[in-house]
């Protein structure tokens, strides 16, 4: 009986004791020692509440409404909720609550390619420290951001959520956004850590990559924003990479990531359950995301059963109490719901447009400020502000090419109410029919309105000139197509811009196209019509505005391409190998006999993506990497490099040399000597944008280039390996237009040796 007692007494003592220990930076080995198996496997699990609707995989916070997930908190270490939410437009949750007549908006950023445009690292940084303050204000912890997956093909339905088909600027841009949303003090979610490069069947297809492509493309990216940037988390992501899921991968999620690159915060999965528990842990996936019990009963089983070491669940948990520590959730800080929407659309207004690519002028831009605009084409006047999906931003209002030209002064539409009319209708409709922008998963759907001739023919001398917007939308859950309507123009599309061509043109009246997409479209067969082609992408909610401050020439584009677009699809080098066919864009799973491009896809093309194979090969392309156009001209001049201890700085005189101030996006490529492996005709090793400068002014643009970027990967040695030699330096305007070059000598070849690992399963092209 005594014995009981002093039991009890003890157990007591240790439960108050334990009760009391708040986790803090100091005692984490002591609270790891005082957790149960089921506290470490809950906290190793998201605590998401799942939809109502089951056959939707996505869950939402109960803290914070609409927000992507939750890690669990345990109570008696302090250990609070942390709130998941998407990206990477902006903040992804609920706009209203029941009960509460506060809103809860969130501002629509430029989408990922389109900041990607602008080759502006500090614009990025500045658009993500806004953008972080909504998610502190808001009550989320980490932003499920950026998207950064390489635009391998034109096609993949998400990469307007991603930056570039090129890993150093896809990785700058990344690291750029990484700093400025934790700059606030919260966190982001890199993803999808890899090889998510199409969304058919985007659960179990099996990406097969060299060792070689994997090193310098599809992982580099990825590599440069952790050692820049250091996220707080990574996402893994729903493929197979070289026969294994993503998240159960050690060789990519502790040997690359930590052991390699010095990766210091949380891997989570992205949105599903996978059977895999236990190997995912092992991998050193730190966390399962949304979350559901079956994961955390998993973890305890294989525990108590032997077949999961303690060692393993420790090294993951005591990640997550590091990320626990960081959090504003764990500081109780009392967030406000109200961040400074206000100025964060002035700020959107002003990056859209910063992003925006002149493709095409043939004189007519910048418009006057005065003239009568014809407005044609649905996006004119349902415009897109961003991609649809997790990345799909609840925002207030999206402001449509029609407000921005009013907004500017122009006279739009003024004798010709009823085209208005009749889009407005049309879109109304559409809505309607599609369920206001599609389901969540889906592509939604774009149709475009006929407009009779007979209408063009009415309405011309009411108006100066025709601004035509044409408009594209895609998103999670699917791929695009090759289709009209899709990668190609429909026949009512180019109907309209023939016949407003012709009509506006034989009364000496001019046709501006603006391209209102997410992607790439075919541009080869009709570009020659308009008299100017802009190219908006989705840039956020004051979208119109943005495009309207271009036009009127408010702002001088300086939007460079961050990816080639080609003359057919059939020209990209991963066609193929691609599932652009209609009947395979579903995301169905694997059937009995493994379908090409749905179950596994061989990326044959190797290193060979985009410019890298436009290149090389010398296929013609509508528009090249790195093109776009200004209302003013730039000399470059003086082009020196100077050997550093560990590589070169380069730098070049940029001039001004027209009549209107402007910004120049200056890209430095590279040709590497022979002799060596097997490369690009030339990659881009570095860039810089210039200030706003004044017509006559100049400004010296300095960039640096290290030993380690020059290098190529060679699969024999397990390294990367720089060749002795001279290697051509070039300082061009686009990877077609190069301006300026000088030359750097690496006197001996260097190498960096690093682990053999990540081997793909069949031969592939290097
Ligand atoms: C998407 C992720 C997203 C997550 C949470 C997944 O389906 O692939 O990008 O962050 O859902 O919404």
């Amino acid at each position: 009986m005594k014995k009981t007692l002093l039991f009890a007494a003890a157990m007591t003592a240790s439960l108050v004791s334990v009760a009391q220990t708040r986790l803090t930076k100091d005692n984490i080995d002591q609270v790891i020692a005082s957790m149960t198996l089921e506290e470490k496997a809950t906290l190793l699990v998201g605590g998401s509440q799942p939809l109502p609707d089951s056959s939707i995989p996505t869950a939402t916070s109960a803290k914070v409404p609409g927000a992507a997930g939750n890690t669990r908190a345990i109570p008696r270490f302090g250990i609070p909720v942390t709130v998941l939410s998407d990206g990477p437009a902006g903040v992804r949750i609920q706009p209203t609550r029941q009960g509460d007549s506060n809103t809860y908006y969130c501002t629509a950023f430029p989408v990922g390619t389109s900041m990607a445009s602008s080759w502006d690292l500090d614009l990025m940084e500045r658009v993500t420290v806004a953008m972080g303050q909504e998610v502190l204000e808001y009550g989320v912890d980490v932003l499920l951001a950026p998207g950064m997956n390489i635009h391998r093909s034109p096609l993949c339905g998400r990469n307007f959520e991603y930056f570039s088909e090129d890993p150093l600027l896809s990785g700058k841009m990344a690291a750029a956004y990484t700093k400025g949303i934790q700059s606030n003090g919260v966190g982001v979610s890199i993803k999808h850590f890899m090889a998510n490069n199409q969304e058919t069947n985007r659960n179990e297809d099996d990406a097969q990559i060299s060792q070689r492509a994997l090193r310098e493309i599809y992982l580099k990216n990825f590599e440069i924003a952790v050692k820049e940037a250091q996220p707080w988390t990574v996402m893994s992501s729903y493929n197979k990479m070289n026969g294994k899921y993503t998240q159960q991968n050690r060789e990519l999620l502790t040997t690359v990531l930590r052991d390699e690159w010095g990766f210091n915060g949380i891997v989570m999965t992205d949105w599903g359950n996978k059977a895999g528990t236990i190997i995912a842990v092992e991998a050193g996936n730190d966390l399962m995301c949304p979350g559901s019990p079956s994961e955390i009963q998993r973890i305890m089983d294989a525990v108590k059963n032997g077949t999961l070491s303690m060692e393993y669940v420790d090294t993951n948990v005591r990640r997550m109490l590091e990320y626990v520590l960081k959090t504003p959730a764990y500081a109780n800080y009392k967030y406000s719901n109200k961040p400074d929407l206000k100025a964060h659309a002035a700020l959107v207004r002003e990056a859209g447009a910063e992003c925006i690519v002149l493709l095409k002028n043939d004189g007519v831009l910048p418009l006057k400020g005065d003239e009568n605009i014809a407005l044609y084409g649905l996006g004119s006047y349902d415009f897109i502000a961003g991609g649809t999906g997790s990345g799909d931003v609840n925002k207030e209002y999206i402001r449509n090419i029609e407000d921005g030209l009013k907004g500017n002064g122009f006279k739009v539409n003024a004798n010709i109410a009823d085209l208005y009319t009749k889009y407005n209708s049309y879109a109304k409709a559409l809505q309607a029919a599609t369920g206001n922008g599609g389901s969540w998963f889906s592509r939604a759907l774009v149709s475009e309105m006929e407009v009779p001739e007979s209408v063009v023919a009415r309405e011309l001398p009411n108006s100066d000139i025709a601004v035509i917007t044409i408009r594209r939308n895609s998103g999670e859950g699917a791929d695009r197509t090759s289709a009209q309507g899709d990668f190609n123009l429909t026949a009512v599309e180019r109907n309209l811009l023939e016949c407003a061509c012709d009509s506006y043109h034989a009364a000496g009246k001019k046709v501006v196209v603006v391209l209102n997409v997410g992607g790439v479209v075919e541009t080869a067969s009709w570009k020659n019509l308009p008299d100017a082609v802009v190219l908006a992408w989705q840039p956020g909610m004051e979208g119109g505005a943005s495009v309207a401050d271009v036009l009127c020439g408010k702002v001088n584009p300086s939007g460079k391409l961050p990816m080639s677009f080609p003359v057919s699809f059939f020209d990209t080098p991963s066609a193929v190998n691609f599932p652009y066919k209609v009947e395979n864009n579903n995301n169905r799973r694997g059937p009995a006999v493994p379908r090409k491009n749905v179950d596994y896809t061989e990326y044959q093309e190797g290193i060979y993506v985009g410019y890298r194979y436009y290149e090389t090969e010398g296929v013609e392309v509508s528009y090249p990497f790195g093109y776009g156009l200004s209302y003013t001209t730039f000399s470059y001049t003086k082009p020196v490099v100077k050997a550093t201890a560990d590589g070169f700085v380069a730098t070049v005189t940029v001039t001004n040399t027209g009549k209107v101030a402007g910004k120049e996006a200056v890209q430095l490529y590279v040709s590497a000597p022979a002799g060596g492996l097997d490369k690009p005709a030339t990659e881009l090793k570095g860039f810089a944008k210039t200030k706003l400068l004044a017509p006559g002014e100049s400004q010296v643009v300095t960039i640096a280039v290290d030993n380690y970027t020059l290098a190529s990967f060679n699969e024999a040695n397990s390294a990367w390996e720089a060749a002795a030699g001279t290697y051509k330096v070039n300082f061009a305007a686009s990877v077609k237009d190069v301006r300026a070059s000088a030359e750097y000598k690496l006197k001996a070849a260097k190498n960096w040796k690093v682990n053999n690992v990540l081997k793909p399963e069949v031969a592939l092209a290097k």
